[in-house]
């Protein structure tokens, strides 16, 4: 590629020298090397938009939500979704076989005592405090903000909870459930390994046994992850069916903990699979909006205008919302739309999915003619998988939630500016949030967001330096 400097540039876009300059600092020019103090713009780059023209604003990221459906009270939602059989309005629910709906049916009962109990509470309460490092902070990243202009930008720190991510959260709750119901073992599927990790270090403390499935694209993206469950003790099992990442893995687990769920508990890794889990998932997720509600308003003495969290099974992102739903608050769900708009390129299941049934619960589903889930795909492992948590499904149909998306480059490039300008590193999955909220704050003219930052991305450093050089010499 050939290059040129930034007068020639500016000649060329008929600009002066310190719009190409603020550009090159905002990171909008494709293809775009900083040497030293001075940049290096291939000759053929194309001029971005003018994001101060109103024409050129990106009207699809502002779209005013859909009405909210008059009948439903958020004040009271919780309570009444799910319903006793799991359905958060059409979807949800437990379609699986007899055998099954047993099991679940047993395990829903046991949660429904147990999550009331005292001891079960104080327990739980103890071990976020001492153990897992809660509440975790909000910070304000300045050097963002202003960076980007006239609105602040908050981070809800997951990555600071105990094991690098939000995942810790359920896995400890699930763990102790397996105590009180008797179970020796934990059997769950993981893809980034947050999950996986999250779970081996559940088994780790409560002297459980532990298997993990995991799919061989997964486990060669994430292997620092493995190394760390095999280090806390757990088996990992490698997953090389179908595609080899998050749908085949939940498969090859479910059939294992079939066989196995007398003395097995099952830690589902997301706010998805049959009813009861999407219901408990939610419950011990809920703590992180919770706990930002009241710490936001601590801080700034108001509410966010906008938050956002990515969305794969869609746990730390209903964790961070349920707290909201009944403020006057966007929130907003980030989906990977990775490589493009076709299928087999993205994960967007809330843009292109359709109704059906996905690991015994009905949600939008990501699948083919023959009504099959479809082939997934994003840069992020934890994000790629064909169905989404049937409440999200339900809070988009209600309209009280938007569901937008970040693409593959948007992630990375949040990433590397991110870990620069404030000295975290996020996790990929984190990026597609930050990427959404970075791609608003750039137009918006005033106002505050606060990004859920699910979890830190040590685990994507090796894949990251490896797929995208080009970005270690800026
Ligand atoms: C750091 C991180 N964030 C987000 C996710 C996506 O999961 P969920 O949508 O259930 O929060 C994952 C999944 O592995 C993850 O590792």
């Amino acid at each position: 590629m050939k290059y040129t400097d930034v007068k020639t540039i500016a000649q060329k876009w008929g600009v002066n020298e310190r719009r190409v300059r603020l550009l090159c600092k905002e990171g909008r020019i494709d293809g775009l090397l900083k040497d030293g103090k001075s940049y290096k713009i291939p000759v053929d780059a194309e001029k971005p938009d003018d994001l101060r023209k109103k024409e050129n604003r990106d009207a699809s990221i502002f779209s005013s939500p859909k009405a909210i459906k008059k009948e439903i009270d958020f004040a009271t939602y919780r309570k009444q979704f799910p319903d006793k059989n799991g359905y958060f309005g059409p979807y949800g629910g437990a379609y699986v076989d007899d055998q099954m709906k047993k099991i679940f049916d047993e395990i829903y009962s046991g949660y429904l005592t147990i999550c009331k109990s005292a001891k079960f509470i104080d327990e739980l309460r103890r071990m976020r405090r001492d153990f897992q490092g809660r509440p975790t902070p909000i910070y304000h990243c300045e050097r963002l903000s202003n960076y980007l202009g006239k609105v602040q930008i908050y981070l809800k720190r997951e990555d600071l909870n105990h094991t690098g991510s939000h995942k810790l959260n359920h896995c400890m709750g699930e763990a102790l459930l397996a105590k009180y119901l008797g179970k020796k073992k934990l059997i769950a599927e993981t893809g980034a390994g947050s999950h996986g990790t999250a779970v081996a270090t559940a088994a780790a403390y409560f002297g459980l046994e532990c298997d993990i499935y995991m799919g061989v694209v997964d486990m060669a993206k994430q292997a620092p992850n493995v190394a760390r469950m095999r280090v806390l003790g757990t088996r990992v099992i490698p997953v090389s069916q179908g595609q080899g990442t998050l749908k085949d893995a939940v498969d090859a687990a479910l059939a294992a903990y079939m066989k196995e769920s007398k003395n097995a508990f099952y830690a589902m890794g997301s706010v998805v699979g049959p009813h009861p889990f999407p219901l408990m998932v939610r419950d011990f997720q809920e703590i992180i909006g919770r706990e930002a509600r009241e710490q936001f308003l601590e801080k700034t003495g108001e509410l966010p205008d906008m938050i956002t969290a990515c969305v794969g099974g869609g746990c730390n992102s209903i964790g961070m919302f349920e707290a909201f739903l009944n403020d006057p608050v966007r929130l907003v769900g980030v989906e990977p739309m990775g490589r493009g708009k076709n299928v087999g390129d993205n994960a967007a299941t809330m843009t292109f999915g359709k109704d059906g049934v996905i690991h015994g619960f009905k949600t939008k589903v990501l699948m083919d003619e023959n009504g099959n889930p479809s082939p997934v795909y994003s840069v992020a492992s934890g994000l790629d998988y064909p169905g989404v948590g049937p409440e999200h499904a339900f809070l988009h149909d209600l309209g009280r939630v938007e569901y937008q998306y970040a693409t593959d480059k948007e992630a990375v490039e949040a990433f590397f500016l991110i870990s620069r300008l404030e000295g975290i590193i996020p996790a990929l999955e984190s990026c597609h949030a930050l990427a959404f909220a970075i791609k608003c704050a750039r137009q918006m003219h005033s106002g505050s967001i606060l990004v859920n930052l699910s979890g830190r991305g040590d685990k994507d450093l090796e894949y990251v330096i490896e797929h995208y050089p080009e970005y270690m010499n800026k």
